[in-house]
């Protein structure tokens, strides 16, 4: 890999603007040059290049990043291909790889995830057990070469000393996450995987972040196994098979959504390669900024169990208020795609043109699933109602709420003014109870009101770092969370904040949103305390009951003041 060193070269000589303006006419605007995205056919320019900051982000897809990721996305190549072609446009040239010496920690832990996959491949020879293991779950030859897939072997210190003798420290080993200390007795350490038919996890730019292994046994008590969480290998956003998808995505213009490795390679093997899954996790806001560097649809392929669909439901309304379209299919209890494509792979196609829009398909769920007429308006409104109000666009959320009203037989106005309650809920007291079960629905949802001020006000910080403004910000901040405010943030919000304020915003332009973020602060702690308060009721605790009330009635009378 380059070091460190090429990347700030290359920074240094080229503007990102001398590298965007070839594929995108740009007009400058302020501090900021814009232009129309060239991910997306658009009328109003919401592509943004900041200068200063090296620095793009693109509205209308929700992306953003530096010259190497545009390259990346405009061309469709890795990191290593924008490298190259960016260092040919700087005249700089790229240092040869130097074996290891020299480089940055995370440099030093991508090469031992690449050294271990080599492992794993040369060890997955015809004669060990997971080779019959990966052919009797219908893996051919050629899936399992070109995904990497191999074994690791059943014994405690094979890729230990493997890399050893390649030269990482046991620091750099245990940090890796290959290799663990056994419980209770410390300085002894063992490969974390063993005996497992073993799935390399790679990131967009086809780079090994991690692992993930397959007990070859249904007895095994953990039948998939991941690597840890670590400096390459964070779940939340890893997509497992994103690199070999990628292009797929792009051109059938839609992302296959299965649950798990199995299903992806199967997906693959069959003629679906633009399937992909999140291993083992939910869906986060990073898998979903990645989906929609390549596609703006998505298809659920998820378990149809009560756990599996109250995950797809929170997904989905992520995902929806990401500005995606959503559908979801419903394969035959207890199937999954692998169970379905090893066994015969011409049914598949028929599942999948059988999709349905995310509200058509809660909806002729909760139908199916429930005789009662109350019971399936109110499961309306805990889970369908939710996915309409995500639903960004006025039109297609109006064309849903018909969809919604007709399927339960109801008035348009009934659906519009649950939608409407709903939205009233957020914001005001009366619906504390009604937005904390909701809450425990769909955990996981986007930026709470909090949270998503919060990032404003640190954008802003981050935008006008030395001015009036940002002093007040810091001190306010200060004063309600009793901490100093942090400094992370998305490419979107420093945009949007940056945008929104202009050249030299005063002193006070943020009085309203620290205003309004304090008040979603207070009204966090109002539902806490009313739900001690409800605690305490339930228990008969007298005296917790009255603190609780003075706590509530406290911050009832503070909530007052910031509106
Ligand atoms: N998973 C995990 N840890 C587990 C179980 C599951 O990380 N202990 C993740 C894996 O990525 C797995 C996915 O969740 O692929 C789905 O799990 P499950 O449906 O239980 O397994 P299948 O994909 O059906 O696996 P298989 O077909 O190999 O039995
Ligand atoms: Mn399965």
């Amino acid at each position: 890999m380059p070091n460190r060193d090429t990347v700030q070269e290359i920074k240094e000589k080229l503007s990102v603007l001398d590298v965007v303006q070839p594929y995108v006419k740009m007009m400058r605007s302020g501090k900021y040059w814009k232009g129309h995205s060239p991910f997306n056919k658009e009328k109003t320019p919401s592509f943004f290049v900041s200068p200063d900051r090296g620095t793009y982000y693109c509205f209308s897809s929700g992306q953003g990043g530096d010259m190497f990721t545009f390259i990346e996305k405009m061309e469709g190549v890795d990191f290593r291909g924008a490298l190259k072609i960016l260092a040919d446009k700087a005249g700089v040239s790229i240092q040869a790889y130097d074996g290891g010496i020299d480089h940055s920690f995370t440099e030093r832990l991508r090469d031992a995830h690449a050294r271990a996959g080599q492992f794993f491949v040369r060890t997955f020879t015809k004669e060990t057990p997971a080779w019959k293991y990966a052919l009797s779950r219908g893996l051919s030859e050629e899936t399992i070469s070109a995904w990497g897939i191999g074994y690791a072997p059943d014994q405690w210190r094979a890729l230990l000393e493997e890399l050893t003798t390649a030269g990482f420290s046991q620091k750099e080993l245990l940090q890796s996450g290959l290799v663990k200390e056994a419980d209770g007795k410390p300085g002894t350490f063992y490969d974390r995987f063993r005996n497992r038919l073993v799935f390399p996890i790679r990131d967009s730019a086809g780079r090994t972040v991690g692992f993930i292994g397959r007990a070859l046994s249904e007895s095994e008590p953990a039948k998939y196994l991941n690597s840890p969480e670590t400096e390459l290998f964070k779940k939340s956003e890893v997509l497992f098979g994103i690199d070999k998808a990628k292009d797929s995505i792009r051109t059938r213009g839609y992302v296959l959504l299965v649950e798990g490795q199995m299903d992806v390679v199967h997906c693959h093997q069959a003629g679906f390669t633009n399937a992909i899954a999140i291993s083992g996790t939910a869906l986060s806001s990073a898998h979903i900024t990645l989906m929609k560097r390549y596609a703006d649809n998505v298809v659920f392929m998820l378990d149809s169990d009560r756990a599996g669909l109250a995950a797809t439901a929170r997904a989905a309304k992520l995902a929806l208020s990401s500005g995606m379209h959503v559908k979801a299919v419903a394969l035959p209890e207890g199937k999954d795609p692998a169970d379905i494509l090893s066994q015969d792979t011409h049914d598949f196609p028929k599942h999948l043109s059988e999709a349905q829009s995310i509200v058509e398909f809660f909806l002729s769920t909760i139908l199916r699933n429930e005789q009662n007429r109350h019971k399936q308006i109110l499961a309306t409104e805990t889970i369908v109602i939710p996915l309409l109000s995500a639903i960004e666009s006025p039109l297609e959320r109006d064309h849903f709420i018909g969809v919604v009203a007709n399927g339960l037989g109801i008035s348009l106005d009934a659906v519009r003014k649950s939608l409407s309650n709903r939205a009233t809920v957020a914001k005001g007291m009366d619906g504390v109870r009604t937005s904390q079960m909701e809450e425990k629905v769909f955990e996981g949802a986007p930026l709470s009101p909090v949270l998503a001020r919060a990032e404003a006000l640190c954008a802003t910080v981050l935008n006008y770092p030395d001015s009036a403004l940002s002093k007040r910000i810091k001190d306010e901040y200060l004063r309600i969370m009793n901490e100093p405010l942090g400094d992370t943030v998305s490419h979107h919000a420093l945009f949007e904040v940056g945008i929104a304020l202009g050249e030299q915003p005063s002193p006070d332009a943020c009085d309203d949103l620290i205003r309004s973020f304090e008040r979603s602060v207070l009204e966090e702690q109002y539902e806490d305390a009313l739900a001690q308060l409800r605690i305490a009721q339930a228990q008969g605790d007298l005296d917790a009951q009255k603190k609780a009330e003075v706590i509530c009635s406290q911050l009832l009378k503070r909530i007052a003041t910031c509106t």
